[in-house]
């Protein structure tokens, strides 16, 4: 019998090749990193920032994130300041993502920052997408691998329910540690919090020494304004579900557990909470129940982006 994964690939030389091959040629392949899986291609090919478009049926003005290996490739496209060089430093590589001034000479192609002045870059920590920017020489324009408005994907078997065969190779990395998008900062001004994550405003307040903003002006992050990270089914928030048909999501120790109940974090800790997220709601979603009804989850810390994702998926 033929295996229906055979485009899922465990990594090793000959796989890093081959997606190398792969990218370089225009096409899209599916890599793990330590927040989602992404969906990368050549960020300086315009055949494949299309493609990428295409498979997720993204909206054209919702902008692409960059990722690179580390500082020095960035020099040609993006202007640096003062409060990225801090963040850099104790952040990178890791799951924080910069939205800064894009260079006017930058070959970065301008349908993937979605005909912006500004660049969001990111330079992820998980070993095998390190190995692979190391060994390109583009960066590698990357959003999560889901289809648009859906649920990120922390797992090969998670991009595989999205894109079945569609995409020629989809990378096991493991499950994604940390679960939930990286933190986007926009740093063109006043820094502000764009989309928040598991490193969060006081983490940034301490090493930049000003406030912060979350004040949401105009469309700065277009693709945060719509329905998103959404199971497909709906999910209410605050309440106890009244039948067997729905799902609840609980944190701590606070209900006996049941059936349909699945904890976040039985510890009632939240980075433990904010990884577990998506996962959970793919299973409660394959299982086939109806409905996710979720518990009160604390708003402080990783908390603040579990109760993003969770507001946008019950809208
Ligand atoms: O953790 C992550 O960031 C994952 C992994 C794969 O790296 N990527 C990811 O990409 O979450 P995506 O496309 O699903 O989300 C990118 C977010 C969107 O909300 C987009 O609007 C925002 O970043 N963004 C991108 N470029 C921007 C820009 N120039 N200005 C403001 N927001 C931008
Ligand atoms: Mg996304």
């Amino acid at each position: 019998m033929k295996n229906i994964y055979s485009n899922i690939y465990s990594f090793n030389k000959r796989v890093l090749k081959k997606t190398l091959k792969c990218l370089n040629e225009g096409n899209i392949a599916s890599l793990p990193t330590e927040t989602v899986y992404g969906l990368a291609g050549n960020a300086y090919s315009k055949v494949a920032i299309s493609k990428i478009f295409k498979l997720k049926k993204r909206p054209k003005k919702n902008p692409l994130i960059i990722h690179y290996y580390s500082i020095e490739s960035l020099d040609k496209d993006a202007i640096y300041n003062k409060n990225f060089l801090k963040l850099y430093k104790k952040f990178c590589p890791g799951p924080i993502t910069f939205v800064l001034k894009k260079k006017k000479s930058s070959k970065i192609k301008s349908l993937a920052t979605a005909n912006l002045n500004t660049i969001a870059i990111r330079f992820p920590s998980h070993r095998i997408i390190r190995n692979i920017l190391k060994l390109s020489n583009f960066p590698l324009a990357m959003p999560s691998a889901n289809i648009s408005s859906g649920l990120s994907p922390v797992s090969a078997f998670d991009v595989y329910e999205e894109f079945k065969r569609k995409i020629k190779i989809i990378i096991n990395g493991g499950k994604s540690k940390i679960g939930i998008e990286s933190t986007v900062v926009d740093l063109t001004d006043k820094p502000k919090i764009l989309r928040p994550g598991i490193i969060s405003k006081n983490n940034i307040k301490k090493i930049l020494n000003i406030n912060i903003s979350k004040k949401k002006t105009g469309i700065k992050a277009p693709g945060m304004l719509k329905k998103h990270y959404s199971p497909g089914i709906p999910v209410i928030i605050g309440k106890k579900p009244m039948s067997q048909n729905s799902a609840f999501i609980i944190f701590g120790r606070k209900y006996k557990e049941r059936k349909n109940y699945y904890n976040l974090s039985k510890k009632a800790d939240l980075k433990e909470a904010a990884s577990n997220l998506y996962k959970i709601m793919r299973k409660i979603k394959r299982k086939g129940y109806k409905k996710i009804y979720v518990d009160k989850i604390p708003n402080s810390g990783p908390g603040v982006a579990i109760n993003d994702r969770l507001l946008r998926a019950s809208k």
